[in-house]
């Protein structure tokens, strides 16, 4: 897609062109972003550049409980928490501690593609199972799929690519299930949350952590979409107060940060965030973009599940082939992802985090490709 966009832009010119294909948000950083890094730059702290201990700066480690206690009452301390680079640091480093070769790892379609490369990075295997109609996990499904050596369920919400938020009773439901199976089989099952959107959700819903639902729970995290530092690698992991083992967890993990090649997070970005633990990009904004597409395609007569968070929406491919689809659509130089790429044919991926001339510019393709493929309205 983004090879195949690239061809599209020389030919057609840049602004003709409409990518909904990627989740590199056009936000800029929020202004607390560059006073915090100016105040730096003219007042550097002694030793700002050297290695650190593993895990991160006692002080953002600090700041970074301190904010999850505060979002969901449970007391963190910065014992609980390591400093990654990025939420896939913090994935691969997870992963490769709990994992030994031929453990099993359950992901839901539609899935972050690259959940499939970091299980099989640290030579696990990773059991795929279906969602409900609105993208909600199937518990007869994960029940019946949760076996002796199942060590992690990854579950990301809000979700990537779909929007969905799990509520309290679908996180309820999940450590239910979870504490059901580990009772049958004598063993522990990590719920791993990818959550680097948590902050980015709308209609003043308050987040429901999973934390609350499961002490073997561990937050997988960055501000790549938050504060929108993609490029500058900084996020964390975050493991439940509560989880069995945990000192021994904490160790496997800060060495695993240290031997997957990170070493540690990066230290200019750790004096920044520390300060930015409450601060988030325009969620207003990103309503805006997701109130106008949704409002539009849903009168089009695309059938899509209304986006709680993130910046994504999946709707429901008019063309059974959804790569086809997407196909038509860049005929008419919209550029999207085909569901196929996130594990559920039949849907495309739209990313939202673009200016307002990208999704303007886009609608009379969709109203096109609607009125051509026989959506009614
Ligand atoms: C669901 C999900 N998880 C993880 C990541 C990786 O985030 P980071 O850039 O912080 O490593 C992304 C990035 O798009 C994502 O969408």
């Amino acid at each position: 897609m983004f090879e195949e966009g690239a061809v599209l832009k020389k030919r057609y010119g840049e602004e003709n062109v409409f990518d909904l294909s990627l989740g590199n948000p056009i936000i800029e950083p929020p202004a607390e972003f560059r006073r915090e890094l100016k105040r730096l730059v003219e007042h550097p702290l002694q030793g700002m550049h050297r290695y650190m201990a593993n895990a991160g700066y006692a002080e953002t480690r600090t700041a970074v409980a301190e904010q999850i206690a505060l979002e969901t009452g449970i007391k963190f301390t910065m014992n609980d928490i390591v400093m990654t680079c990025g939420a896939a640091g913090a994935l691969n480093a997870v992963l490769k501690t709990i994992l030994n070769a031929e453990d099993e790892v359950i992901i839901f379609a539609p899935y972050f593609v690259e959940y499939i490369n970091y299980v099989d990075n640290h030579g696990g295997v990773a059991r795929v199972l279906p969602t409900d109609e609105q993208f909600i996990p199937r518990f007869d499904a994960l029940e019946a799929n949760i076996k002796a050596r199942t060590k992690a369920v990854i579950i990301n919400s809000p979700n990537n690519p779909t929007g969905v938020i799990y509520s309290e009773d679908v996180l309820h439901r999940l450590g239910e299930v979870l504490r059901k199976k580990e009772a049958q089989y004598g063993t522990e099952i990590f719920l791993v949350n990818d959550e680097p959107y948590r902050k980015l959700i709308y209609d003043g819903l308050k987040y429901p952590s999973p934390l609350r639902h499961h002490p073997r729970s561990i937050i997988v995290t960055s501000h790549s979409k938050d504060l929108a530092l993609p490029g500058e690698r900084i996020g964390y992991l975050a493991v439940h107060p509560d989880c069995s083992q945990k000192e021994e967890l904490m160790d496997g993990l800060i060495f695993s940060n240290r031997i997957l090649g990170f070493v540690n997070a990066p230290a200019l970005m750790q004096h920044v965030v520390r300060h930015l633990q409450s601060v988030s990009v325009s969620i207003t904004e990103y309503q805006q973009k997701r109130d106008f597409l949704y409002r539009q395609l849903t009168d089009m007569g695309y059938a899509l599940v209304k986006p709680q968070g993130s910046f994504y929406m999946f709707p429901k491919s008019p063309l059974e082939d959804d790569v086809a689809f997407v196909r038509e659509l860049q005929k008419l130089k919209v550029l999207t992802v085909p569901g196929q790429g996130f594990g559920t044919p039949g849907y495309f991926r739209i990313a939202y985090c673009v200016e307002d001339r990208v999704i303007e510019g886009s609608l009379d393709s969709f109203r096109k490709a609607a009125q051509k493929f026989g959506l009614t309205r």
